[in-house]
């Protein structure tokens, strides 16, 4: 059965990933690198392995993080439709089987705001994995006065990290953020509505979610 570690390993795979990395540096956006891809992967096979589901849906999690973004190789317009296309022919071709190849596209088809749905579990999975992905280190651009309010919210973000507890079924965000460089109140301007996705997401693994900015409980 095909792991993370075979697509990890594939070298289609990582020349994606470079040109992706490539791509929104060019464009000025914050960093989509393999240590993104990385980590939401890790993040969402470990949503769902503690929170019970099986080990193969917690696999296939870890592979549709892993490829979420790769679409942006082609454009970043509609690149969870894009990347889901590539994933397909990438992951037919490795001899995965069909019904779990259409598990992992769906996943990386509904994984933007604009567009995505929580459709399965593994789709849960990487949405919350991907959107709580907020950190300075995100922010490659080095003069602050051409920051964008994204930039901006990502480089006051200090620290970040999911808390998935299966007893309470609580999914909780917790960020640490530098209200010098960017207020609470902006940070709910710009991440709104990858807030509500998240909501949604953790509902659909019957968990609630919660969102604790430094130390106070916000949702
Ligand atoms: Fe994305
Ligand atoms: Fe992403």
């Amino acid at each position: 059965m095909l792991k993370l570690e075979d697509v990890r390993e594939n070298p289609q795979v990582a020349s994606l990933l470079q040109r992706v990395q490539e791509n929104l540096k060019t464009m000025g956006k914050i960093t989509h690198d393999e240590k993104h891809a990385h980590h939401v992967g890790n993040l969402s096979y470990h949503i769902l392995k503690v929170l019970g589901y099986s080990q193969r849906e917690a696999e296939l999690a870890a592979i549709a993080g892993y490829l979420h973004d790769i679409g942006n190789a082609i454009n970043r317009y509609d690149h969870g439709r894009t990347g889901a296309l590539l994933a397909f022919h990438i992951l037919m071709k490795m001899g995965m089987p069909p019904e779990e190849v259409a598990t992992v596209i769906a996943a990386i088809g509904n994984h933007e705001e604009r567009s995505g749905y929580t459709v399965s579990n593994v789709a849960a999975a990487v949405i919350l994995a991907d959107k709580s992905n907020v950190h300075r280190s995100r922010v490659h651009k080095g003069d602050p006065a051409t920051f964008t309010t994204r930039d901006r919210v990502n480089y006051a973000a200090t620290k970040s990290f999911l808390d998935v507890d299966p007893e309470k079924r609580e999914i909780i965000m917790h960020l640490e953020i530098d209200t010098s460089i960017c207020s609470v109140m902006e940070y709910f301007e710009i991440f709104l509505t990858k807030m509500l996705l998240c909501r949604r997401a953790a509902n659909f693994l019957n968990c609630r979610f919660g969102l604790v900015i430094n130390g106070t409980r916000f949702l």
